[in-house]
């Protein structure tokens, strides 16, 4: 599939639940927090059914996302179905980490039964290791149930595992914090990304005093590291720009969604919203409604058709910096 800007669209981003264990004010603001129906939800069968469409036009790979995905019902047997679907190439799990240590039935954790099922890499809401901040961001006393995740998923044997850091000034102006959690990613062989705040919730955490742009933080680290060598020839399925720490073996990553303006340049993906709406970008307003499609007893082609039209009206960059006025949550959506 490819739009109208020569975009390559082969990464479908799904969120499985609007619902979570934590309340991170970026993504879920205290004054939005109400769950969706479970009715307007779409099931399992539906999503497994949207993916077979998608992956027969060229949907490679999938990242499953929430709220916290791991907090819906099955979805180990759910995830062991999408990756029996031809074409799919990849899974990854975009998760709080909270969950995965917890143990299944039969005493195994959950992180390892997701490996079993099928999931490559692990992607785990990281922002800080102090306890106290970590509580404060997330509304939560979980930062020692994150670290026993991510030990977690290397008993399990995940390819990869990634930390990411939100970036914000009340967490991360200290100058110990940023590299803390650069020696911390290193320790745990895991790969560390910052992101920059985007306005998916209330416009005021844009305000000057919460924003800290991918430069800051690059200043920050490299006041203790020394200048961070780019690896341009180093890609993830996002849009992070990687860099080496010199001296260690380290890649670190930024994700400048706000101040990079080539951000989008690349953008290979679209998001399947929890309540079944196809979105073309995250930073837009556009998204279209898919699950009347799949309850309307349209068949397999007009679901085909659906998906391309929504590729047809893929825009060519974000309206986080212009015209985006926050309207879901990211919970809904899935980041
Ligand atoms: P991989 O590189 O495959 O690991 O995936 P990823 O970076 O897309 O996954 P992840 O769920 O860890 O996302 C990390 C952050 O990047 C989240 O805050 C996402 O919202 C953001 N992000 C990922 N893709 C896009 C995108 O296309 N547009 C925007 N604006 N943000 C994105
Ligand atoms: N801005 C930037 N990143 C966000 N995430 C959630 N909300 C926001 C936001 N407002 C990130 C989390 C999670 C990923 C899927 O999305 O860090 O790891
Ligand atoms: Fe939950 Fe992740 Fe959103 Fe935090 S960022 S509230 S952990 S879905």
């Amino acid at each position: 599939m490819q739009d109208t800007f020569g975009h390559q669209i082969s990464y479908l981003r799904l969120s499985i639940t609007d619902r979570c264990n934590e309340r991170c004010h970026y993504c879920m603001p205290e004054e939005l927090q109400t769950w969706l129906p479970r009715a307007d939800l779409l099931t399992y069968e539906e999503i497994l059914r949207t993916v077979r469409a998608g992956a027969s036009l060229g949907i490679r790979k999938l990242r499953v996302t929430g709220g916290e995905p791991l907090t819906r019902r099955d979805v180990i047997p759910f995830i062991t179905q999408l990756k029996a679907i031809p074409g799919i190439e990849d899974i990854g799990l975009s998760t709080n980490g909270t969950l995965l240590a917890d143990l299944q039935r039969d005493g195994r954790t959950t992180a390892a039964h997701l490996r079993e099922a099928g999931v490559r890499t692990v992607n785990i809401s990281l922002d800080t290791l102090d306890p106290a901040a970590y509580a404060a961001v997330t509304g939560r006393d979980f930062l020692h149930k994150v670290i026993a995740g991510i030990e977690a998923c290397h008993a399990a044997g995940f390819e990869q595992i990634k930390l990411n850091c939100v970036l914000m000034k009340a967490a991360h102006s200290d100058p110990d914090a940023l590299p803390a959690l650069l020696d911390f990613a290193h320790r745990q062989d895991c790969l560390l990304r910052f992101i920059e705040l985007m306005p998916v919730t209330s416009r005021e955490l844009l305000e000057d005093s919460s924003f800290l742009p991918t430069a800051t933080a690059r200043r920050l680290i490299e006041a203790r590291t020394g200048p961070l060598i780019p690896r341009p020839g180093y890609k993830t399925n996002g849009p992070a720009s990687y860099y080496e720490v010199p001296g260690r073996n380290q890649l670190i990553g930024f994700i400048g969604a706000m101040t990079n303006l080539h951000f989008c340049e690349s953008c290979n993906k679209l998001r399947l919203t929890s309540d079944g709406k196809l979105r073309p970008c995250l930073g837009s307003h556009l998204e279209f409604d898919l699950r009347q499609v799949l309850r309307d007893g349209s068949d397999d082609e007009a679901l085909k058709n659906f998906f391309l039209s929504v590729v047809a009206r893929k825009p060519k960059e974000h309206d986080f910096r212009t015209t985006y006025l926050p309207g879901r949550h990211m919970t809904a959506i899935g980041g």
